[in-house]
């Protein structure tokens, strides 16, 4: 057998001392300490590519925990060889400088996101998931706010007084149009949270490669395990800390998904999708999604459906209003409300919604949005339908401020 031939080089260390030594038993040695020198390369790599000017917060609020799902994947084989796991203890086994290392690691605390992948590689890293779903420290579950931009945020004042007091709950990550390049105050919530971002055009597939550039921005910390999409023009309808439970305690995602007949609907599917995705199965939906980290995971791991879209969804086929629905729909149905939190108003027909100005901003009507639909929520009849809105213009700024307090709470 070829198995006995070649000893398991940890057992190996662990024999006594031979004195009929030959180069062949030397060679566990080798391998064992080559795997030394790379695992240190590779994790000291990883670690150069953040900043670690901030200290952790030793005392936060709970310890994570993922949220464990009916729909993880079955198919993990148990073939995790026992010569590794053994390397792995001797490595890691009580070695608490590791531990920090690797928590700044995976719940980066640096102000600044920016990095230097591409996004090939930026999704690829993006797509690991510890087969461990347990911390080996504590922190709070947050939830990722994600900007997608043509400039500045607009509303920047208002999502700073929403923010204020629920630091450590909550990451920011902003996508905004390359020709744009102005910077945040250093004490805004914004500063240094604008991620490496390529062009968008309205409607165009590019839309939906930021999308998931975000998610993936998003993804590489751990602790972000919601994951919300936001125009400059959206507002938030609550206080943090009821948007925060909401989505948190929410067992379903929230990607809008319908299937419509006519010309913006059906009419926009393209026969070459098929017969991986069918006219029936094809959906339409609000870009504005708020979801978990699971689905999250499989929207920029997601290669097969995105391709046809990137191939054949052109010009007025409008990817973002179907790629992640339609997608979400096919292979995340179960867990989808097929809804959205962020409330919009079509009424006035057109292709863009309608937008509102400063008159428009009054205490009825911001009432009117936060409690007045029918929805469901985790299985019970609910007048709470959505967290956010849209669209609002940058001078509405100022009587929103004005109502915050007394309407929204914040
Ligand atoms: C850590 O968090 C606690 C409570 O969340 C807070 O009281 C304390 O000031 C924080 N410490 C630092 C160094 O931020
Ligand atoms: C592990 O590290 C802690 C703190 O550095 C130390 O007190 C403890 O004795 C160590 N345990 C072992 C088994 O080495
Ligand atoms: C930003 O871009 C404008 C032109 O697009 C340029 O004039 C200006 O110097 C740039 N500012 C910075 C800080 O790069
Ligand atoms: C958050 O809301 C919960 C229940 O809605 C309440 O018990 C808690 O005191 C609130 N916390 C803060 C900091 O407002
Ligand atoms: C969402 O839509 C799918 C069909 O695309 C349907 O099977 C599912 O039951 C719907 N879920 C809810 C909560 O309505
Ligand atoms: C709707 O859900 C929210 C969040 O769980 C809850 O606070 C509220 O009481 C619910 N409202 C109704 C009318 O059931």
């Amino acid at each position: 057998m070829k198995g006995e031939r070649c000893p398991n080089p940890i057992a190996s260390l662990m024999k006594p001392m031979n004195s009929h030594f030959q180069f062949r038993n030397l060679l566990p040695y080798f391998v064992f300490f080559a795997f030394g020198v790379a695992f240190g390369v590779i994790i000291s790599v990883n670690l150069q590519n953040y900043s670690f000017t901030l200290q952790l917060n030793k005392s936060s609020p709970s310890t994570l925990s993922l949220s464990s799902s009916s729909s993880s994947s079955s198919s993990s084989s148990s073939s995790s060889s026992s010569s590794s796991s053994s390397l792995d203890d001797l490595q890691l086994a009580n070695d608490t400088a590791y531990i920090d290392e690797l928590e700044k690691d995976l719940t980066p605390k640096s102000a600044s996101v920016m990095h230097n992948m591409e996004d090939e590689e930026l999704l690829w890293r993006a797509s690991m998931v510890p087969k461990i779903r347990e911390f080996p420290f504590r922190t709070a579950p947050k939830v990722a706010f994600m900007f997608l931009t043509k400039g500045p945020v607009s509303l920047a004042p208002l999502w700073e007084k929403f923010f204020k007091g629920y630091e450590g709950l909550y990451s920011i990550y902003v996508h905004s149009n390359p020709p744009y390049n102005g910077s945040e105050p250093e004490d805004s919530v914004f500063y240094g949270r604008r991620i490496p971002s390529k062009e968008v055009k309205w409607g165009d597939v590019n839309m939906v490669e930021a999308e998931r550039r975000l998610l993936a921005n998003a993804l590489l910390d751990h602790s972000n395990q919601r994951f919300v999409l936001l125009s400059e023009a959206c507002i938030p309808l609550f206080n943090f800390n009821f948007t925060y439970t909401y989505l948190m305690k929410s067992r379903k995602t929230f990607v809008e998904a319908y299937d419509l007949p006519g010309p913006v609907g059906r009419g926009r599917y393209q026969s070459k999708m098929g017969p991986l995705i069918k006219i029936d199965q094809w959906r339409k939906g609000s870009q504005w999604f708020q979801i978990d980290r699971e689905l999250a995971l499989e929207i920029i791991s997601d290669k097969l459906y995105f391709s046809k879209f990137q191939r054949y969804c052109k010009g007025q086929c409008y990817a973002d209003e179907h790629y992640i629905p339609t997608y979400v729909s096919m292979k995340f149905w179960k867990r989808n409300s097929n809804r959205t939190l962020t409330w919009v108003d079509w009424s006035r027909g057109g292709p863009h919604p309608a937008r509102f100005m400063r008159t428009d901003v009054t205490p009825e009507f911001l009432n009117k949005l936060r409690s007045e639909s029918s929805c469901e929520y985790n299985g019970m009849a609910n007048t709470t339908c959505f967290l956010f809105a849209r669209k609002f213009l940058p001078h509405s700024l100022e009587r929103l401020l004005l109502f915050a307090p007394k309407v929204m709470r914040f």
